[in-house]
Protein backbone atom coordinates (compact mmCIF):
# COMPACT_ATOMS: atom_id res chain seq x y z
CA UNK A 1 0.00 0.00 0.00
CA UNK A 2 0.93 3.09 -0.78
CA UNK A 3 2.63 5.95 1.87
CA UNK A 4 -0.38 7.94 1.19
CA UNK A 5 -3.09 5.21 0.75
CA UNK A 6 -1.84 4.34 4.11
CA UNK A 7 -2.12 7.74 5.97
CA UNK A 8 -5.88 7.79 4.49
CA UNK A 9 -6.58 4.61 5.95
CA UNK A 10 -5.37 5.94 9.18
CA UNK A 11 -7.40 8.81 9.03
CA UNK A 12 -10.38 6.97 8.26
CA UNK A 13 -10.16 4.37 11.42
CA UNK A 14 -12.43 4.89 13.90
CA UNK A 15 -10.28 6.18 16.91
CA UNK A 16 -10.66 4.72 20.77
CA UNK A 17 -9.56 5.89 24.22
CA UNK A 18 -9.52 2.97 26.86
CA UNK A 19 -10.18 4.24 30.48
CA UNK A 20 -8.72 2.25 32.83
CA UNK A 21 -7.17 0.36 30.43
CA UNK A 22 -4.82 -2.41 32.48
CA UNK A 23 -2.96 -4.14 30.25
CA UNK A 24 -5.52 -3.42 27.66
CA UNK A 25 -7.21 -6.39 26.59
CA UNK A 26 -10.33 -4.26 25.64
CA UNK A 27 -7.98 -2.02 23.30
CA UNK A 28 -6.49 -4.79 21.92
CA UNK A 29 -9.85 -6.12 21.13
CA UNK A 30 -10.53 -2.86 19.68
CA UNK A 31 -7.71 -2.82 17.18
CA UNK A 32 -7.93 -6.17 15.96
CA UNK A 33 -11.11 -4.72 14.96
CA UNK A 34 -9.35 -1.88 12.38
CA UNK A 35 -9.85 0.72 15.48
CA UNK A 36 -6.85 2.96 16.26
CA UNK A 37 -6.48 3.19 19.75
CA UNK A 38 -5.23 7.13 20.80
CA UNK A 39 -4.70 5.96 24.25
CA UNK A 40 -5.11 4.44 27.53
CA UNK A 41 -5.04 5.56 31.27
CA UNK A 42 -4.49 3.81 34.24
CA UNK A 43 -3.13 4.63 38.02
CA UNK A 44 -0.89 1.35 37.67
CA UNK A 45 3.02 1.88 36.31
CA UNK A 46 3.13 -1.81 35.66
CA UNK A 47 -0.53 -1.74 33.65
CA UNK A 48 1.03 1.43 31.35
CA UNK A 49 4.09 -0.42 30.72
CA UNK A 50 2.23 -3.30 29.36
CA UNK A 51 -0.08 -1.23 27.30
CA UNK A 52 2.83 1.04 26.19
CA UNK A 53 4.56 -1.87 24.84
CA UNK A 54 1.50 -3.42 22.88
CA UNK A 55 0.39 -0.03 21.64
CA UNK A 56 3.06 1.63 20.72
CA UNK A 57 1.39 4.32 18.63
CA UNK A 58 -0.86 5.02 21.67
CA UNK A 59 -0.14 7.14 24.63
CA UNK A 60 0.05 5.20 27.61
CA UNK A 61 -1.50 7.84 30.62
CA UNK A 62 -0.61 7.31 34.27
CA UNK A 63 -2.89 8.77 36.44
CA UNK A 64 -5.11 8.63 39.04
CA UNK A 65 -9.34 9.18 37.77
CA UNK A 66 -10.04 10.05 41.02
CA UNK A 67 -8.35 12.93 39.77
CA UNK A 68 -7.95 13.65 36.33
CA UNK A 69 -6.81 16.70 34.52
CA UNK A 70 -9.62 17.14 32.07
CA UNK A 71 -8.41 20.19 30.47
CA UNK A 72 -5.27 17.95 29.83
CA UNK A 73 -7.50 14.51 28.31
CA UNK A 74 -9.60 17.51 26.33
CA UNK A 75 -6.52 18.68 24.69
CA UNK A 76 -4.99 14.89 23.88
CA UNK A 77 -8.42 13.08 23.20
CA UNK A 78 -11.25 15.43 22.19
CA UNK A 79 -12.75 14.18 19.10
CA UNK A 80 -12.68 10.42 19.82
CA UNK A 81 -14.99 8.32 18.45
CA UNK A 82 -15.84 5.75 21.28
CA UNK A 83 -14.42 5.75 24.91
CA UNK A 84 -14.28 1.98 26.62
CA UNK A 85 -13.57 0.84 29.63
CA UNK A 86 -15.08 0.66 33.28
CA UNK A 87 -14.02 1.19 36.99
CA UNK A 88 -14.29 -1.29 38.92
CA UNK A 89 -18.18 -0.53 40.67
CA UNK A 90 -17.62 -2.26 43.95
CA UNK A 91 -17.19 0.73 46.24
CA UNK A 92 -20.34 3.07 44.27
CA UNK A 93 -23.00 4.27 46.62
CA UNK A 94 -25.84 5.52 45.11
CA UNK A 95 -26.99 7.29 48.30
CA UNK A 96 -28.88 10.02 45.88
CA UNK A 97 -27.70 8.60 42.93
CA UNK A 98 -24.67 9.09 40.31
CA UNK A 99 -26.80 11.56 38.04
CA UNK A 100 -26.78 15.04 38.12
CA UNK A 101 -30.09 16.04 38.83
CA UNK A 102 -30.35 13.35 41.55
CA UNK A 103 -28.43 15.23 44.57
CA UNK A 104 -25.67 12.49 44.30
CA UNK A 105 -23.18 12.81 46.88
CA UNK A 106 -19.67 13.95 45.37
CA UNK A 107 -18.17 14.87 48.43
CA UNK A 108 -18.23 10.31 49.03
CA UNK A 109 -14.79 9.02 47.22
CA UNK A 110 -17.01 5.79 46.19
CA UNK A 111 -18.58 7.74 44.20
CA UNK A 112 -16.40 9.76 42.73
CA UNK A 113 -14.14 7.58 39.90
CA UNK A 114 -17.58 7.14 37.97
CA UNK A 115 -18.43 11.07 38.42
CA UNK A 116 -15.16 11.90 36.88
CA UNK A 117 -16.01 9.02 34.27
CA UNK A 118 -18.91 11.07 33.23
CA UNK A 119 -17.05 14.12 33.21
CA UNK A 120 -14.57 12.62 30.83
CA UNK A 121 -17.45 11.47 28.61
CA UNK A 122 -19.07 14.70 28.95
CA UNK A 123 -15.72 16.43 28.10
CA UNK A 124 -14.30 14.27 25.28
CA UNK A 125 -18.24 14.00 23.55
CA UNK A 126 -17.72 10.87 22.20
CA UNK A 127 -19.97 9.30 19.95
CA UNK A 128 -19.90 5.72 21.22
CA UNK A 129 -19.32 3.89 25.02
CA UNK A 130 -18.67 0.43 26.10
CA UNK A 131 -18.77 -0.03 29.41
CA UNK A 132 -17.50 -3.20 30.92
CA UNK A 133 -18.04 -4.82 34.24
CA UNK A 134 -19.05 -7.91 36.45
CA UNK A 135 -22.42 -9.45 35.96
CA UNK A 136 -22.44 -8.79 39.73
CA UNK A 137 -22.75 -5.27 39.23
CA UNK A 138 -26.58 -5.86 38.50
CA UNK A 139 -26.80 -6.89 42.57
CA UNK A 140 -25.26 -4.13 44.12
CA UNK A 141 -28.56 -2.18 45.27
CA UNK A 142 -30.87 -4.57 43.67
CA UNK A 143 -30.17 -3.58 40.52
CA UNK A 144 -29.92 0.41 41.08
CA UNK A 145 -26.25 1.03 40.63
CA UNK A 146 -27.08 -0.18 37.13
CA UNK A 147 -29.83 1.75 36.98
CA UNK A 148 -27.74 4.76 38.05
CA UNK A 149 -25.46 4.33 35.71
CA UNK A 150 -27.59 3.93 33.11
CA UNK A 151 -29.50 6.84 33.99
CA UNK A 152 -26.27 9.07 34.34
CA UNK A 153 -25.12 8.55 31.02
CA UNK A 154 -28.88 9.56 29.69
CA UNK A 155 -28.50 12.93 31.70
CA UNK A 156 -25.35 13.68 29.74
CA UNK A 157 -26.78 12.37 25.75
CA UNK A 158 -25.91 8.67 26.20
CA UNK A 159 -28.60 6.01 25.80
CA UNK A 160 -27.03 2.76 27.56
CA UNK A 161 -28.22 -0.81 26.54
CA UNK A 162 -26.33 -3.48 28.74
CA UNK A 163 -26.33 -7.14 28.05
CA UNK A 164 -24.64 -9.86 29.28
CA UNK A 165 -21.78 -11.86 27.45
CA UNK A 166 -20.53 -15.36 27.77
CA UNK A 167 -17.06 -15.11 26.45
CA UNK A 168 -16.34 -18.41 24.88
CA UNK A 169 -19.60 -17.79 22.52
CA UNK A 170 -16.85 -15.44 20.77
CA UNK A 171 -14.55 -18.03 20.49
CA UNK A 172 -12.49 -17.63 23.70
CA UNK A 173 -11.93 -21.03 25.57
CA UNK A 174 -13.51 -19.84 28.63
CA UNK A 175 -16.51 -19.55 30.88
CA UNK A 176 -16.08 -16.12 31.52
CA UNK A 177 -19.33 -13.52 31.67
CA UNK A 178 -19.37 -10.39 31.31
CA UNK A 179 -21.81 -7.32 31.95
CA UNK A 180 -21.39 -4.75 28.71
CA UNK A 181 -23.22 -1.45 28.59
CA UNK A 182 -22.81 -0.30 25.11
CA UNK A 183 -23.85 2.97 24.15
CA UNK A 184 -24.04 6.33 21.71
CA UNK A 185 -25.45 10.03 21.49
CA UNK A 186 -26.15 9.70 17.95
CA UNK A 187 -29.40 8.01 18.84
CA UNK A 188 -28.61 4.98 16.33
CA UNK A 189 -30.04 1.40 18.00
CA UNK A 190 -27.03 -0.77 19.62
CA UNK A 191 -25.88 -3.76 17.54
CA UNK A 192 -24.50 -6.83 19.92
CA UNK A 193 -22.48 -9.51 18.68
CA UNK A 194 -24.06 -12.88 17.52
CA UNK A 195 -23.02 -15.83 19.27
CA UNK A 196 -20.32 -17.53 16.41
CA UNK A 197 -19.83 -20.23 18.99
CA UNK A 198 -21.99 -22.32 21.52
CA UNK A 199 -22.79 -25.65 23.43
CA UNK A 200 -26.62 -26.04 23.74
CA UNK A 201 -26.27 -28.46 26.78
CA UNK A 202 -24.19 -26.32 29.07
CA UNK A 203 -27.29 -24.64 30.44
CA UNK A 204 -29.42 -27.19 30.72
CA UNK A 205 -31.69 -27.08 33.60
CA UNK A 206 -30.83 -23.95 35.02
CA UNK A 207 -32.35 -20.34 34.84
CA UNK A 208 -29.10 -18.37 34.34
CA UNK A 209 -28.35 -15.39 36.50
CA UNK A 210 -29.89 -12.53 35.33
CA UNK A 211 -31.51 -14.35 32.69
CA UNK A 212 -33.00 -11.64 31.13
CA UNK A 213 -30.09 -9.94 29.90
CA UNK A 214 -28.28 -12.95 28.66
CA UNK A 215 -30.91 -13.54 25.74
CA UNK A 216 -27.68 -13.85 23.54
CA UNK A 217 -25.67 -17.07 22.81
CA UNK A 218 -25.48 -18.71 26.28
CA UNK A 219 -26.27 -22.12 24.08
CA UNK A 220 -29.25 -20.39 22.98
CA UNK A 221 -28.54 -19.33 19.35
CA UNK A 222 -27.31 -22.06 16.37
CA UNK A 223 -24.03 -21.03 16.73
CA UNK A 224 -21.72 -22.78 13.78
CA UNK A 225 -19.05 -23.65 16.10
CA UNK A 226 -18.68 -25.56 19.88
CA UNK A 227 -16.69 -23.80 22.68
CA UNK A 228 -13.09 -23.87 22.39
CA UNK A 229 -11.40 -26.10 24.59
CA UNK A 230 -8.70 -25.59 26.91
CA UNK A 231 -6.58 -27.90 24.94
CA UNK A 232 -6.84 -26.36 21.59
CA UNK A 233 -6.25 -23.22 23.41
CA UNK A 234 -3.00 -24.51 25.56
CA UNK A 235 -1.67 -27.89 24.41
CA UNK A 236 1.01 -27.08 22.29
CA UNK A 237 3.10 -25.00 24.57
CA UNK A 238 5.86 -26.96 26.28
CA UNK A 239 5.16 -28.93 29.42
CA UNK A 240 6.85 -26.87 32.28
CA UNK A 241 7.57 -28.46 35.98
CA UNK A 242 5.48 -26.30 39.43
CA UNK A 243 7.42 -22.87 39.96
CA UNK A 244 9.78 -23.49 36.44
CA UNK A 245 9.30 -21.09 33.54
CA UNK A 246 10.21 -20.67 29.88
CA UNK A 247 10.79 -17.53 28.72
CA UNK A 248 11.87 -16.32 24.75
CA UNK A 249 12.33 -20.51 23.90
CA UNK A 250 11.05 -21.42 20.25
CA UNK A 251 7.63 -23.76 20.21
CA UNK A 252 8.65 -26.82 19.94
CA UNK A 253 5.74 -28.59 18.02
CA UNK A 254 4.06 -26.98 15.46
CA UNK A 255 0.15 -25.70 16.25
CA UNK A 256 -1.81 -28.47 17.09
CA UNK A 257 -5.59 -26.19 16.31
CA UNK A 258 -6.97 -22.98 14.10
CA UNK A 259 -7.14 -21.21 17.72
CA UNK A 260 -3.09 -21.92 18.50
CA UNK A 261 -2.39 -21.10 15.05
CA UNK A 262 -4.19 -17.91 15.22
CA UNK A 263 -2.49 -17.10 18.82
CA UNK A 264 0.84 -17.35 17.30
CA UNK A 265 0.29 -14.70 14.87
CA UNK A 266 3.28 -12.31 14.78
CA UNK A 267 5.32 -14.61 17.40
CA UNK A 268 8.27 -16.48 16.97
CA UNK A 269 8.97 -17.34 20.29
CA UNK A 270 7.32 -18.84 23.72
CA UNK A 271 7.58 -15.99 26.82
CA UNK A 272 6.51 -15.95 29.89
CA UNK A 273 5.31 -19.61 30.30
CA UNK A 274 5.97 -19.21 33.71
CA UNK A 275 4.06 -21.13 36.34
CA UNK A 276 4.15 -20.42 40.37
CA UNK A 277 5.07 -22.56 43.82
CA UNK A 278 1.82 -24.56 45.30
CA UNK A 279 0.61 -24.20 49.01
CA UNK A 280 1.01 -27.96 50.37
CA UNK A 281 -2.69 -28.67 50.23
CA UNK A 282 -2.54 -27.15 46.36
CA UNK A 283 0.11 -29.17 45.37
CA UNK A 284 -1.65 -32.79 47.05
CA UNK A 285 -4.54 -31.41 44.89
CA UNK A 286 -2.44 -31.05 41.56
CA UNK A 287 -0.78 -34.54 42.26
CA UNK A 288 -3.85 -36.23 43.11
CA UNK A 289 -7.11 -34.86 40.92
CA UNK A 290 -7.98 -36.51 37.62
CA UNK A 291 -9.71 -33.64 34.96
CA UNK A 292 -12.65 -32.18 36.22
CA UNK A 293 -12.47 -33.35 39.65
CA UNK A 294 -12.43 -30.93 42.58
CA UNK A 295 -11.96 -30.83 46.45
CA UNK A 296 -14.79 -32.93 46.61
CA UNK A 297 -12.43 -35.62 44.98
CA UNK A 298 -10.04 -35.25 48.11
CA UNK A 299 -10.18 -36.92 51.51
CA UNK A 300 -11.29 -34.77 54.28
CA UNK A 301 -7.80 -35.72 56.10
CA UNK A 302 -6.02 -33.95 54.12
CA UNK A 303 -8.70 -30.52 53.90
CA UNK A 304 -8.56 -27.67 56.11
CA UNK A 305 -11.39 -27.70 58.43
CA UNK A 306 -13.31 -25.07 56.64
CA UNK A 307 -14.27 -27.64 54.00
CA UNK A 308 -16.47 -29.79 56.31
CA UNK A 309 -18.62 -26.78 56.02
CA UNK A 310 -19.14 -26.43 52.22
CA UNK A 311 -22.21 -27.70 51.21
CA UNK A 312 -21.85 -31.06 48.69
CA UNK A 313 -22.86 -28.77 45.46
CA UNK A 314 -21.30 -25.81 46.53
CA UNK A 315 -17.88 -24.22 45.61
CA UNK A 316 -17.34 -26.46 42.59
CA UNK A 317 -15.24 -24.78 41.14
CA UNK A 318 -12.32 -24.69 44.24
CA UNK A 319 -9.36 -27.15 43.47
CA UNK A 320 -10.42 -28.09 40.35
CA UNK A 321 -8.51 -30.02 37.67
CA UNK A 322 -9.36 -28.52 34.40
CA UNK A 323 -10.53 -30.93 31.92
CA UNK A 324 -8.85 -30.91 28.12
CA UNK A 325 -11.63 -31.04 26.43
CA UNK A 326 -13.76 -28.33 27.91
CA UNK A 327 -13.31 -24.54 27.65
CA UNK A 328 -11.42 -22.86 31.40
CA UNK A 329 -13.68 -21.42 33.72
CA UNK A 330 -13.25 -17.39 34.69
CA UNK A 331 -9.39 -16.48 34.90
CA UNK A 332 -9.26 -14.44 37.86
CA UNK A 333 -6.05 -12.69 39.39
CA UNK A 334 -5.04 -15.40 41.51
CA UNK A 335 -5.39 -18.28 38.92
CA UNK A 336 -1.98 -19.81 40.76
CA UNK A 337 -3.46 -20.72 43.43
CA UNK A 338 -6.19 -23.89 43.33
CA UNK A 339 -7.94 -22.77 46.08
CA UNK A 340 -9.41 -20.12 44.75
CA UNK A 341 -10.65 -21.67 41.27
CA UNK A 342 -10.63 -24.03 38.54
CA UNK A 343 -7.02 -23.27 37.88
CA UNK A 344 -5.12 -26.99 37.51
CA UNK A 345 -3.67 -27.82 34.62
CA UNK A 346 -5.68 -30.70 32.91
CA UNK A 347 -2.59 -33.30 32.97
CA UNK A 348 0.95 -31.40 34.70
CA UNK A 349 1.23 -31.24 38.67
CA UNK A 350 1.01 -26.76 38.86
CA UNK A 351 -1.27 -24.58 38.17
CA UNK A 352 -1.69 -22.62 34.94
CA UNK A 353 1.65 -20.36 33.68
CA UNK A 354 0.85 -16.47 33.09
CA UNK A 355 1.08 -17.81 29.36
CA UNK A 356 -1.87 -20.22 29.31
CA UNK A 357 -3.76 -17.79 31.33
CA UNK A 358 -3.45 -14.98 28.60
CA UNK A 359 -4.21 -17.59 25.90
CA UNK A 360 -7.16 -18.67 27.46
CA UNK A 361 -8.09 -14.73 28.02
CA UNK A 362 -7.30 -14.91 23.81
CA UNK A 363 -4.09 -12.67 24.35
CA UNK A 364 -2.05 -13.68 21.77
CA UNK A 365 1.48 -14.80 22.67
CA UNK A 366 2.96 -11.51 20.92
CA UNK A 367 1.54 -9.50 23.81
CA UNK A 368 4.17 -9.38 26.31
CA UNK A 369 3.22 -8.14 29.84
CA UNK A 370 5.22 -6.08 32.44
CA UNK A 371 6.13 -6.61 36.07
CA UNK A 372 6.09 -9.31 38.37
CA UNK A 373 4.36 -12.44 38.35
CA UNK A 374 1.40 -11.54 40.75
CA UNK A 375 1.38 -7.84 38.68
CA UNK A 376 0.72 -9.90 35.33
CA UNK A 377 -1.87 -12.14 37.13
CA UNK A 378 -3.38 -9.18 37.96
CA UNK A 379 -3.36 -7.61 34.39
CA UNK A 380 -4.37 -11.03 32.66
CA UNK A 381 -7.51 -11.92 35.25
CA UNK A 382 -8.52 -8.10 35.30
CA UNK A 383 -8.59 -7.75 31.53
CA UNK A 384 -11.79 -8.23 29.37
CA UNK A 385 -10.80 -10.97 26.96
CA UNK A 386 -9.27 -9.39 23.40
CA UNK A 387 -11.75 -11.54 21.53
CA UNK A 388 -14.96 -10.63 23.36
CA UNK A 389 -13.83 -6.88 22.90
CA UNK A 390 -13.26 -7.80 19.12
CA UNK A 391 -16.83 -8.86 18.83
CA UNK A 392 -18.38 -5.88 20.63
CA UNK A 393 -16.10 -3.50 18.74
CA UNK A 394 -16.78 -5.55 15.17
CA UNK A 395 -20.86 -5.26 15.76
CA UNK A 396 -20.75 -1.95 16.07
CA UNK A 397 -18.12 -0.70 13.64
CA UNK A 398 -20.49 -0.35 10.72
CA UNK A 399 -22.28 2.21 12.96
CA UNK A 400 -19.88 4.37 13.83
CA UNK A 401 -18.27 4.75 10.98
CA UNK A 402 -21.19 5.71 9.54
CA UNK A 403 -21.45 8.30 12.08
CA UNK A 404 -17.05 9.33 11.12
CA UNK A 405 -17.75 9.49 7.83
CA UNK A 406 -21.62 8.99 6.39
CA UNK A 407 -20.34 6.02 4.18
CA UNK A 408 -22.76 3.03 4.78
CA UNK A 409 -20.67 -0.11 5.42
CA UNK A 410 -21.24 -3.65 5.21
CA UNK A 411 -21.61 -5.27 8.29
CA UNK A 412 -18.47 -7.07 9.49
CA UNK A 413 -20.45 -9.72 11.50
CA UNK A 414 -23.80 -10.83 12.63
CA UNK A 415 -25.49 -8.76 14.94
CA UNK A 416 -28.07 -9.20 17.05
CA UNK A 417 -30.03 -6.15 17.50
CA UNK A 418 -31.39 -4.53 20.39
CA UNK A 419 -33.16 -1.33 20.22
CA UNK A 420 -32.42 1.28 22.81
CA UNK A 421 -35.58 0.64 24.97
CA UNK A 422 -33.79 -1.30 27.95
CA UNK A 423 -35.29 0.39 30.36
CA UNK A 424 -35.39 0.59 34.23
CA UNK A 425 -38.37 -2.02 34.51
CA UNK A 426 -35.73 -4.49 32.62
CA UNK A 427 -33.01 -3.66 34.76
CA UNK A 428 -34.62 -3.88 38.15
CA UNK A 429 -36.34 -6.93 37.14
CA UNK A 430 -32.55 -8.85 37.22
CA UNK A 431 -32.12 -11.50 39.91
CA UNK A 432 -29.78 -13.98 41.03
CA UNK A 433 -29.75 -17.78 39.77
CA UNK A 434 -32.41 -20.11 40.56
CA UNK A 435 -31.92 -23.75 40.77
CA UNK A 436 -34.35 -25.62 38.54
CA UNK A 437 -32.88 -29.30 39.67
CA UNK A 438 -29.37 -30.49 39.90
CA UNK A 439 -26.75 -27.69 39.85
CA UNK A 440 -24.00 -28.07 37.34
CA UNK A 441 -20.91 -27.67 37.98
CA UNK A 442 -20.18 -24.41 36.01
CA UNK A 443 -22.90 -22.04 36.96
CA UNK A 444 -21.28 -20.87 40.06
CA UNK A 445 -18.08 -19.50 38.15
CA UNK A 446 -20.44 -17.52 35.09
CA UNK A 447 -22.34 -15.73 37.67
CA UNK A 448 -19.56 -13.44 38.62
C1 LIG B 1 -10.73 -4.28 35.37
S1 LIG B 1 -9.22 -3.53 35.13
C2 LIG B 1 -9.29 -3.01 33.47
C3 LIG B 1 -9.00 -4.06 32.46
C4 LIG B 1 -8.95 -3.56 31.06
N1 LIG B 1 -10.22 -3.00 30.63
C5 LIG B 1 -8.55 -4.68 30.09
O1 LIG B 1 -9.38 -5.09 29.29
O2 LIG B 1 -7.40 -5.12 30.15
C6 LIG B 1 -9.40 -2.03 36.02
C7 LIG B 1 -8.19 -1.13 35.97
O3 LIG B 1 -8.52 0.09 36.64
C8 LIG B 1 -7.32 0.59 37.18
N2 LIG B 1 -7.69 1.59 38.21
C9 LIG B 1 -8.28 1.35 39.42
N3 LIG B 1 -8.44 2.52 40.09
C10 LIG B 1 -7.98 3.50 39.27
C11 LIG B 1 -7.89 4.91 39.38
N4 LIG B 1 -8.28 5.54 40.49
N5 LIG B 1 -7.36 5.62 38.36
C12 LIG B 1 -6.94 4.99 37.24
N6 LIG B 1 -7.00 3.65 37.07
C13 LIG B 1 -7.50 2.91 38.07
C14 LIG B 1 -6.62 -0.63 37.71
O4 LIG B 1 -5.21 -0.41 37.82
C15 LIG B 1 -6.96 -1.70 36.63
O5 LIG B 1 -5.92 -1.79 35.70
Amino acid sequence: MARGDADQEALAKPTVLDLFCGAGGLAEGFAQAGYKVLGGIDNSIHAIRTFEANFSDAQGVLADLRSPDLDDLERQFKGVDVVVGGPSCQGFSTSGGLSKGSGRDEADPRNRLFINYIEIVERLQPSWIVFENVPGLLLYESGKVALDIVEAFAEIGYKLVPMILLAADYGVPQLRRRLVFVGNRTKQDISFPAATHGDPDLWKGYALPFAHLSRIGHGRSDAALPHVTFDEACADLPIVAEGGEIDRAPYQIPPLSDYQQRMRIGSELVCQHASADLSALDRVAAQTLEPGQNWRNMSMDVLPPRFAKIRSYDATTILKRLRGDQPAYTITTKFNEATTGAFLHPTQARTLTLREAARLQSFPDRFVFSGSAAQIRQQIGNAVPPLLARAVAEAIYPDVMFGKTGVVAGPVRDVVVVDNAVGKADILKLHGARKRGKPLAALETVAD
